[in-house]
């Protein structure tokens, strides 16, 4: 196979996605550049789609102009699959998530749905959690009490930045990255960081883990189960 290119990589793995879509049923959809390649592929099953759950305002934009309806989480039950992509994941299908703010929905969406398919490139693939800095949605007020509560696991938490202002979450709330942790107890880690007051939701997917990962490598799609 011909060398690709990382942009090349996540539309293969976006089209790949659309054989978990199950028909006359609702997709959950994530976010991220990849993901924006399966909202692309999933051109090819409008009308035979029920519809999509969205995690944030920027996915629901792209379904819509493509003709896909787009459900409120709150109108509907369970969802046959989540589609999303990962800043990282490790052998289990543990993943973090929310490079592209969008965490806290994704999580929700996730949690609706029956299993959740991630498409990602190889890069994304690590031993064990934490090379990529750990998004955590706070509410402003506490922001810098969590950010204490960090550094004292050795992490450091920094407010993720938009023009020089913080960036304002979907939800309005603020983004903290956290670095410097190896995280090699997800579980424990996301129900630990999870119930610090102030903490809207950790970027740690470990008790919405991937089911099956799709990722994009040199020599094709190949497909994980977890
Ligand atoms: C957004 C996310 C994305 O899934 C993650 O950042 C990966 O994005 P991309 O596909 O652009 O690499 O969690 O909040």
């Amino acid at each position: 196979m011909m060398q690709m290119n990382q942009d090349e990589l996540k539309a293969l793995v976006g089209q790949a996605a659309l054989q978990y879509v199950v028909e006359g049923e609702l997709v959950g959809v994530g976010t991220g550049s990849t993901v924006n390649k399966f909202i692309d592929a999933l051109v090819a099953m409008k009308g035979r789609v029920r519809g999509a759950v969205s995690s944030s305002n920027a996915s629901t934009e792209r379904l819509k102009a493509i003709g896909i309806p787009v459900f409120d989480a709150n109108d509907v039950g369970e969802i046959a699959v989540y589609i999303d992509g990962a800043d990282e994941i490790d052998p289990h299908g543990n993943m973090i998530k929310g490079g592209g703010a969008a965490l806290t929905r994704e999580k929700i969406v996730a949690a609706q749905s029956r299993r959740f398919v991630c498409i990602a490139d190889e890069s994304k693939q690590v031993p064990v959690l934490g090379r990529f800095p750990v998004p955590v949605e706070v509410i402003p007020m506490a922001a810098q009490r969590i950010v204490r509560q960090f550094a004292a696991l050795g992490g450091k938490a920094k407010v993720r930045l938009k023009d020089g202002q913080p960036l304002v979450t979907d939800n309005g709330q603020h983004i903290l990255d956290v670095s410097g942790l190896s995280i090699s107890q997800p579980l424990e880690f996301e129900s630990e960081v999870n119930q610090w007051p102030g903490v809207i939701t950790v970027g740690v997917f470990a008790h919405q883990r991937a089911a099956v990962c799709l990722l994009g490598t040199a020599g094709g799609v190949k497909t994980l189960e977890f």
